[in-house]
């Protein structure tokens, strides 16, 4: 019997749930239900950003939803156009009040911007952490070389790296160099954007337990310890998307599944203009 996976994922002391709801094109009423019925279903991730436009209704889900705000780990994210050190700050400090919220779990760099001194960006980033505006500062859409530089310029611990992760795409290099840097892998587009639901292979595993191709998609990456943040409008998808404690999948099983990737398989490609590529 496989040892059951942890729910949690440390890193530098921050305890992250292994599923949280991503909300990338949530909006209005939607997205503040959304995430109130995730909260109550008991998601106790949310991610958004300063990009997404909807902070305000995640704000709104999370009072809605009556759980403590202790007991959530909420991200955000800074988009790269406000990197310059004054910037940030003011950016970091407009997450807050259009979350309605003293302070966030987790603040991000969305996407490098090579056109601003990674020092600055994060030099101020670290700043922001000490002055209590977020418990855990990290960044998203970094690579490996990225990784080793910020790691080497930060004063405080980064805790996780938010990248676009799933099974159709190999990340083993940005996963091993989290795991050198003791930082969480955090998967964006986990479920490659719906695609994942129509794979043969990962339906026929998912007969075999009982689950959907979907659920056999997350586990695949959960089982890795990677967390998963998943989007979706839909009730009964938040259900389907957070049951996946009550299985393992077997080495065969999680070989075949790894064997999907391939060099075509990122979804999102909306890189910020200049950044380097990953390979
Ligand atoms: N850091 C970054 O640069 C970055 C970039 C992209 C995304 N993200 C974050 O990561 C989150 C997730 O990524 P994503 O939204 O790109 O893609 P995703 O979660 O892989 O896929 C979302 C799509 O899959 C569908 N879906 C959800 N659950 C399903 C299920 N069980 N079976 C079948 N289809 C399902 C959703 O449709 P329905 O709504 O109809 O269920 C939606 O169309 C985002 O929302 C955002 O928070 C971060």
């Amino acid at each position: 019997m496989e040892p059951p996976v942890p729910r949690f994922i440390e890193a530098h002391g921050a305890r992250i749930p292994l599923v949280g709801l991503g909300t990338w094109d949530l909006r209005g009423r939607t997205c503040a239900r959304i995430v109130e019925q995730a909260l109550r279903l008991g998601y106790r991730h949310i991610d958004t950003a300063q990009l997404y436009e909807n902070e305000r209704e995640v704000g709104e889900g999370l009072r809605a939803s009556g759980v403590r705000r202790d007991d959530v780990f909420l991200v955000t994210k800074i988009w790269p156009s406000h990197f310059s050190p004054p910037e940030l700050e003011r950016a970091a400090r407009d997450r807050l009040v259009w979350l309605r919220v003293p302070d966030v779990d987790l603040l991000l760099l969305h996407w490098p911007n090579p056109r601003i001194p990674l020092a600055e960006t994060i030099g101020a980033l670290c700043k922001v952490k000490r002055e209590g505006l977020t418990r855990h500062i990290g960044v998203s859409n970094f690579t490996v070389a990225m990784l080793d530089e910020a790691n080497a310029l930060t004063t405080e611990p980064l805790v996780c790296n938010q990248v676009e992760c799933h099974p159709f795409l190999d990340q083993s290099k940005v996963l091993a160099a989290c795991r050198r840097h003791g930082m969480a892998m955090v998967a964006y587009s986990p479920i490659a954007r719906g695609e994942a639901k129509g794979d043969p292979v990962l339906a026929r595993i998912g007969r075999a337990h009982r689950k959907s191709a979907a659920q056999v998609c997350l586990r695949y990456l959960v089982q890795q310890g990677i967390a998963v943040i998943p989007r979706t409008s839909k009730l009964d998808r938040l259900v389907e998307n957070a049951a996946i404690f009550d299985f393992v999948l077997s080495e065969t099983e999680m070989a075949e599944i790894a064997a999907l990737a391939r060099p075509d398989g990122r979804v999102v490609n909306y890189a910020y203009s200049g950044a380097p590529s990953w390979d």
